[in-house]
Parts: structure tokens; C-alpha cells; sequence
């Protein structure tokens, strides 16, 4: 099939790439100029493992194309895909002037009928709307087909998530479209659940608004647990044995980030608002998300006391592994936080430290972990990456001016740290070194 991707970012870029590999020919398109000659230079803007070598692949095989020309993209596909940008606005809505750009557009360029399917986050009824501005912008009468199909892929992961998804949404009304949209995912061989628009735009947003939920909860039983001297990873263990509620996502921690979950947990919020329901449990997990940060600071101040003038190393800065996306990444709270009690931090990240820069300002970036331990009075795990795992954690203590270790993710052994010496503190477990 002939596909429009319209928005090169994380879900456009993967999902043109992915529709590609797939057999079918992809027009990516971008207003970014600069964004399109990287990917015509055969490199990928973001980092997202496995991606470059699939574009590299795809674009060999003359399937897949990056353009600025979204007329040309239009006029040469049946099928086109929304996935642009739908960033917060400051009252917390999304921000849809993007989509409905797109969708004029379409309108204006197209000659003949063409399926146009959302692919982007949107809140419910934004289906409706294209549809509105399709039919009032074409001057040549076409009935457009407008289709719902969220997209479920997480940074890190995305191509994978892509070709091998837990299901498929479809929302249309129309019973062609729901015949094309099967046939092109019919490769990926997953469960595709067809249904109205407005419910395939309700299941994305009840989605991450479902997991954030779980990773709030997880991380308010951690802080039970760090209060009544119990192991929340036994707790969460014993909790995901049960598969009505699942392993999956009952990892505390310093909160949630990146640009999905908090965007779209205050955009449902809104929608719910406008749609007369006060969705008060989605208040209250963002309290608790926020509130981790702040936890996890008061866990390193009870330690070091006054933090002005000591030295705190950080390891891992990126909102998630395998990611050098920085946006709404806890590190930037807890950093800003710590900086305002007057420490020095020095920070290294595999991959994000140059994103890093626009958002955290005066710290040391360090070429590796060791160099950030060095001389710290104390050290804290931001984001999981594997390779922390893998540390000469007798080499790092040994550098260090006091052993403080502070790991936001629980990713490190706690009894293993016990015995090389740190004085250990995760989030909801007990150790026997704690200072009480
Ligand atoms: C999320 C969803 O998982 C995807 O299904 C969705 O498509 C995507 O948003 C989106 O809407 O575009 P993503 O933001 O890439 O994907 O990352 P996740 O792996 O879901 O992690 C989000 C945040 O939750 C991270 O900061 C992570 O550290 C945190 N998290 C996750 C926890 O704190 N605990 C957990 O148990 C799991």
C-alpha cells in the first residue's frame, strides 16, 4: 500500500519506518527541514534502538522516503497518517492546532478520496473534528474516511513494540477503511480490536492514564513500606503472581516521566472535566508522582544533612533506559531541587547527556560513571541503564568521600551494596545499613 506518514517523530518516524519494513511504500513528511536532510543523510535524529539500520534498510529498498512536501505525499498515497505533535498547552489541554493543520491540508491537496487516520494522542472527538475540517476545506466535495488508530509503542522499545504489539485499535465508522486497516496490519499476525472513533481515542488516553495509575500506586506502597520496614519488591512480587493485577509496571521509583504519561494523564483530566466528570484519582496520582521526587530528596538530605557545598554524583539522567529523551525526566526535578539546597552535581549519562544541557544548567557532565563517584559525598541512580548494573561498584566506593548510594529506580542489588560497604537506600526497602 501507499502510506503518508505526516510528523517524524518518536511514533511517526517508527510507525513509517515499521509500515515500511512491512512491505508497503512510505512518504515521511516533516515540516522540519533540517529533521528530513538527517534522515535523507541515512541517520535517525533520535536515539531508539534498532531504528537507524531499519530506516537504513528501508531506504535501499526504495520503500521509504522523507520529504518536506506534504502535497506531493498526499497526492501519491491512499492512506495518511496524523502523527504530529500534541504538546500541552499551558492550561494543560493538548495542543491540537498540528492535527488540524494536517488535516487542511489533506483537504486542500487531495483530489481523490483518501482514509486519514489519527495516529497521534488525542482527546476524544478530535476524529470528529478532522472530519469537520475535511469536508469544509475540499473544493472538490471528496468524502474523506477518518480513522482512529492510537498508537501503544514505548520509547526504548518502539520497534519492537511496533511489530509485536499486545493489539491493535482501529476506530472508524466506515467499513472500507476497516478492511484497508486490516489488511495492512494483517502482517503483524496481533489482535486488532475494531471499533468506534471515540473509543479508540478514549482507549489511548485511558491507557497511560491506567499505567500511570499502577506506577502511582506501587510507588504510595513503597512509602508504606519504607515506614513500616518492609521490601516493596516482595510486596509487587507477591501482588503480580495475582494475573488479574500483573507484573507489569509495579516498579517504584522516582515517578514517572518522559512525554507521554505526564502530558496525558493532565490531558484526560481535562477532557474528563469538559465531559462533566471530576476525575479526582487522576488528581491524586500526579500528587504522588510528584511527591516521589521530593521523597527521594528528603531520603538524601536526612543522610548528608546540609547539602551545601557536597558533592553529589548522578548516574542516569534520561527519563527512562535506552532513551535520550530528557522531557519531564525526574532528574530535572531532583537536580533543580538539590542545586537549590546549594550541592554541586556532576552527572553522566550513556546517551543523554547533550539533551540534557538545555534543561539542566550548571552541573559537571562527566565522561563516565567513575569520574562522576569521584570525591562525591554521596551517589544517586536515576535512570536504570543496564550498564550501571555492570559497575566495579569496590572501584566506585572506594573513590568516594562518604558511601551514601541512592538508588531512584531500585535497580541495584541492595544486599550486595551492603556488604561492599554503602550505606544503601532504594525506594521502599529496608536495608540493614540504613541510618535511622
Ligand atoms: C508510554 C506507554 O507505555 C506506551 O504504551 C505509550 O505508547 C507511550 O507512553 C505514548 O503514549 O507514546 P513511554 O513513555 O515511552 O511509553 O515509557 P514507559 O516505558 O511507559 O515509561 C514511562 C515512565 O514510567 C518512565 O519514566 C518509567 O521509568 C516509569 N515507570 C514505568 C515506572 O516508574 N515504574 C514502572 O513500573 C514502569
Amino acid at each position: 500500500m501507499d502510506i503518508a506518514v505526516i510528523g517524524t517523530g518518536y511514533v511517526g518516524l517508527v510507525a513509517g519506518t515499521c509500515f515500511a519494513d512491512m512491505g508497503n511504500k512510505v512518504f515521511c513528511v516533516d515540516i522540519d527541514k533540517k529533521k528530513i536532510d538527517i534522515l535523507n543523510s541515512g541517520q535517525c535524529p533520535i536515539y531508539e534502538p534498532g531504528l537507524e539500520p531499519l530506516i537504513e534498510k528501508n531506504v535501499k529498498a526504495k520503500r521509504l522516503f522523507f520529504t518536506t512536501d506534504i502535497k506531493k505525499a498526499i497526492n501519491e498515497t491512499k492512506i495518511i497518517f496524523i502523527a504530529v505533535g500534541t504538546p500541552p498547552k499551558p492550561n494543560g489541554d493538548a495542543d491540537l492546532s498540528f492535527v488540524e493543520n494536517v488535516a487542511r491540508a489533506v483537504a486542500e491537496t487531495a483530489t481523490e478520496p483518501k482514509i486519514v487516520v489519527e495516529k497521534s494522542t488525542v482527546p476524544v472527538e478530535t476524529g470528529e473534528k478532522i472530519a469537520a475540517v475535511l469536508k469544509q476545506y475540499t473544493p472538490y466535495n471528496i468524502v474523506f474516511e477518518v480513522v482512529s488508530n492510537p498508537e501503544f509503542l514505548r520509547e526504548g522499545s518502539a520497534v519492537k513494540d511496533f511489530m509485536m504489539p499486545d493489539r491493535i485499535v482501529v476506530g472508524t465508522s466506515s467499513e472500507h477503511a476497516r478492511k484497508i486497516m486490516g489488511e495492512l496490519y494483517a502482517p503483524l499476525k496481533a489482535k486488532i480490536l475494531f471499533t468506534d472513533v471515540k473509543s479508540a481515542e478514549i482507549i489511548k488516553h485511558a491507557s497511560n492514564s491506567f499505567l500511570a495509575t499502577k506506577i502511582s500506586f506501587i510507588n504510595a506502597i513503597a512509602n508504606i513500606c519504607d515506614n513500616a520496614g518492609a521490601d516493596v519488591k516482595l510486596v509487587a512480587e507477591g501482588m503480580g503472581f495475582d494475573a488479574r493485577i500483573g507484573k507489569s509496571f509495579l516498579s517504584p521509583g522516582i515517578g514517572y516521566g518522559g512525554f507521554c504519561f505526564p502530558k496525558d494523564v493532565e490531558a484526560f483530566i481535562r477532557i474528563a472535566e469538559k465531559k462533566g466528570y471530576d476525575f479526582r484519582l487522576l488528581k491524586e496520582v500526579q500528587e504522588i508522582n510528584q511527591g516521589q521526587r521530593k521523597i527521594f530528596v528528603k531520603k538524601v538530605e536526612q543522610q548528608l544533612w546540609n547539602l551545601n557545598n557536597k558533592k553529589i554524583g548522578v548516574l542516569g539522567l534520561a527519563f527512562k533506559p535506552n532513551t535520550d529523551d530528557m522531557r519531564f525526566a525526574p532528574s530535572i526535578d531532583i537536580i533543580k531541587m538539590l542545586q537549590g539546597e546549594g550541592a554541586k552535581i556532576s552527572a553522566f549519562d550513556p546517551v543523554a547527556m547533550e539533551r540534557a544541557k538545555a534543561d539542566i544548567k550548571e552541573i559537571e557532565f562527566c565522561g563516565n560513571a567513575y569520574a562522576v563517584a569521584k570525591d562525591a559525598d554521596a551517589l544517586l541512580v536515576l535512570t536504570e541503564w543496564p550498564e550501571f548494573l555492570e559497575l566495579d561498584f569496590k572501584k566506585v566506593k572506594a573513590s568516594m568521600k562518604a558511601p551514601f548510594l541512592f538508588d531512584g529506580r531500585n535497580c541495584l542489588d541492595s544486599k550486595k551494596m551492603a556488604s561492599i560497604g554503602f550505606k544503601y537506600f532504594g525506594m521502599g526497602i529496608k536495608t540493614d545499613n540504613c541510618v535511622e
